[in-house]
C-alpha cells in the first residue's frame, strides 16, 4: 500500500528565530535555508516580512535563493502585513503565505478586543487578500488548542471556501495532551464540511514537553502536516523538533501510514549550523542530535551493541548524519581535500573568492591545531559569514596580561566606522577586563545576559566557541566567536553581538498587538 506525504514545514527561521536571542542576520537565514533545502525541507517559513525592514529582506533574499523548497512569509490578519508578505515572497519559485488570528476566547477578548463574529470576517477578509499574491494560503486560528471546537469549525469552514489550502492549528501555548490533541483534529477533519479542499497541519509549542508527542498524535488522526523546528528551537519552551518528529515516523513506519521527503542524513550538520547560528547549543542528551544520542557509556551496553548493534539501537548514527568516518584535515591537507570535505559538509562557496578566504583561515588554523574536525570547518564558515557581513566593530588586536593574584589587563584595539580606536581596562579575570575595554570604546551600554564557553572538539588545542547573550532596550541578541584562544574567542563573540546591536533596531512580535 503506498503511503501518504508527510509535509514537513520547518518555521526554525521565523517561530524559531522568536527565542529571545536566537535573532539571525539575512545572511545567517539564507545559509540555513540553503541546508532546509539540501535536506528536502517541503516549506521552509523564512519569517515574518511585517516585523521589520531586515525581516522582509531575510525573507525576499531566501525567497530568491531557494528553488526546490516553499517559501513562506508569516502575515497577521492584517492589510499591511499580507501586502509585505506578498511582496517578500514574490520572487520565490513557489511561495506561500501563512496568515494568523487568535480564536481562543481568552485571546479574542483581552488581546483582540474583538468580537468572535468580527473575527471570522478578518480571517475571511485575510484569506481573500493573501489569494491576490499567490494560491498557496495558510490560515491559522491562533490559540486552537484552547478554542471552542464549534467555533474553529465555523470559521475554518469560512476561510476554506475563501481558498485557504491549509489549514494549520497551533496549540500556541502547549497546552494539549496527545490523545486530546489527536482527537482535535479527526473531529475538525470530520466536521468541517469543506475539510477535504484543504491540507490539515498542526503546530504545538512544548511547555509541557508534549510538542513532539501532541503532532504525532494528530499525524495518527489525519494531520498530513507537521510545523517544527530544528532543534526544538522556538519562543518559551520550543516548538516540535523537526529531527524527532521525522525520525519518530520514519524509524514507526509500522505505525505511521505517511513518511516525509526529508534526507535524513543532512539532519545533524543542520543541526550543528543552527546551533553556530543561534548559539543555542543542543544539550548532549538531546534525542537524534544531541552529543550523547548514540553514546553507549554503560559496559552492558556496549557489550550488547557489539555484538549487535539492534540490542540497544533503533536507529543508526549515520542515517541522522553523525559521520562514522569523519575525515581529518591538517595543516598539510591541500586545496583540494578541504574543498571536497567542505562539498560532503554540503558547504558550497559562491565564488573563488569565498573559497580563498575560507581556505586561507582553514591555514591559519591548522598551524595552530593539529587536527581539523569537521565541526572546526563549520566553524570556520560561520566566522567567515559573521566578519563578511558589513561590521561596524572589528577586531585589530588583544593584549591581555594575567597572573595569580593580580588583576587582569586588557590593551584593545578596534576599528569602529573605519577609525582604529584603543583602550585598556582592568578586570575580574581577562574575558572581563576585555570586555570592559570594549564597552569602554564602543559605549554601548548593553547588558550580558549569557557567557558561555564550548570546546568544539576534543583535546587542549580545541578552538572555545563562545555565545554571548546581550541586552539593550529590551533587545536581546546573541554572538558567537570562535578561536583556540578562549579570550579571543569572548571578544569576538562580544564584538559580534554588539554588531547586531548596532544593526537591528526593535522589531514587532507577531503574536503581541491587534489586527
Ligand atoms: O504558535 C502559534 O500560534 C504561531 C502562529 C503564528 C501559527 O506561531
Ligand atoms: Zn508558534
Amino acid at each position: 500500500m503506498s503511503k501518504d506525504n508527510l509535509i514537513i514545514f520547518d518555521t526554525t527561521l521565523r517561530d524559531g528565530e522568536q527565542s529571545p536571542g536566537a535573532s539571525m542576520t539575512r545572511d545567517e537565514k539564507v545559509r540555513i535555508a540553503r541546508a532546509l533545502e539540501v535536506m528536502k525541507v517541503d516549506i521552509i517559513e523564512a519569517g515574518f516580512p511585517i516585523a521589520s525592514n531586515g525581516d522582509f529582506e531575510a525573507v525576499k533574499a531566501v525567497a530568491e535563493v531557494i528553488k526546490d523548497s516553499t517559501v513562506c512569509g508569516l502575515a497577521r490578519a492584517k492589510q499591511i502585513d499580507i501586502e509585505r508578505a506578498g511582496e517578500a515572497i514574490k520572487p520565490a519559485n513557489s511561495g506561500r503565505i501563512h496568515t494568523f488570528l487568535a480564536t481562543s476566547p481568552i485571546h479574542m477578548e483581552h488581546k483582540l478586543r474583538m468580537s468572535p463574529d468580527e473575527v471570522v470576517d478578518a480571517a475571511v477578509k485575510a484569506v481573500r487578500m493573501a489569494r491576490k499574491y499567490t494560491d498557496n494560503v495558510e490560515f491559522s486560528p491562533e490559540d486552537a488548542g484552547r478554542s471552542d471546537p464549534d467555533f474553529l469549525c465555523r470559521i475554518l469552514e469560512a476561510v476554506i471556501k475563501e481558498g485557504a489550502t491549509t489549514i494549520n492549528i497551533p496549540d500556541t501555548v502547549g497546552y494539549n495532551i496527545p490523545h486530546q490533541f489527536g482527537a482535535l483534529i479527526k473531529d475538525l477533519m470530520e466536521r468541517i464540511p469543506n475539510s477535504d479542499k484543504a491540507m490539515f497541519s498542526v503546530h504545538c509549542h512544548n511547555d509541557l514537553g508534549l510538542a513532539v508527542a501532541n503532532s504525532l498524535s494528530a499525524v495518527l488522526q489525519g494531520a498530513r502536516q507537521v510545523e517544527c523546528t530544528i532543534n526544538g528551537l522556538g519562543e518559551r519552551a520550543g516548538n516540535a523538533s523537526l529531527e524527532e518528529v521525522v525520525m519518530a515516523v520514519r524509524t514507526r513506519q509500522d505505525v505511521f501510514p505517511c513518511d516525509t521527503r526529508i534526507d535524513t542524513t543532512q539532519i545533524v550538520s543542520c543541526s550543528k549550523l543552527v546551533a553556530g547560528i543561534t548559539g543555542f547549543n543542543v544539550q548532549p542528551n538531546k534525542a537524534i542530535v544531541g552529543a550523547n544520542a548514540f553514546a553507549h557509556e554503560s559496559g552492558i551496553h556496549q557489550d550488547g551493541v557489539l555484538k549487535s548493534r539492534e540490542t540497544y539501537e533503533i536507529m543508526r548514527a549515520q542515517d541522522v548524519g553523525w559521520s562514522t568516518n569523519r575525515l581529518v584535515l591538517g595543516k598539510h591537507s591541500g586545496r583540494n581535500a578541504f574543498k571536497t570535505r567542505m562539498s560532503e559538509l554540503n558547504i558550497d562557496f559562491s565564488s573563488a573568492e569565498e573559497l580563498n578566504e575560507v581556505f586561507a583561515r582553514f591555514k591559519t588554523l591548522a598551524d595552530k591545531k593539529h587536527e581539523i574536525f569537521d565541526e572546526d570547518l563549520q566553524a570556520l564558515v560561520t566566522e567567515t559569514a559573521l566578519e563578511t557581513e558589513n561590521e561596524t566593530i572589528k577586531l585589530v588586536s588583544l593584549h591581555v596580561c594575567c597572573e595569580t593574584g593580580e588583576t587582569s589587563r586588557a590593551t584593545m584595539t578596534l576599528n569602529i566606522n573605519g577609525e582604529e580606536r584603543k583602550a585598556e581596562s582592568s578586570g575580574d579575570g581577562p574575558v572581563d577586563a576585555c570586555f570592559k575595554a570594549i564597552e569602554k570604546l564602543t559605549g554601548t551600554g548593553v547588558k550580558l545576559q549569557l557567557y558561555s564557553v564550548n570546546a568544539i572538539t576534543p583535546g587542549t588545542d580545541s578552538q572555545g566557541e563562545v555565545t554571548v547573550r546581550v541586552e539593550k532596550d529590551g533587545y536581546v541578541v546573541n554572538g558567537q566567536g570562535a578561536d583556540t584562544d578562549i579570550v579571543i574567542a569572548s571578544a569576538k563573540s562580544y564584538i559580534n553581538a554588539l554588531n547586531k546591536v548596532v544593526r537591528n533596531s526593535g522589531k514587532t512580535h507577531p503574536q503581541l498587538g491587534d489586527v
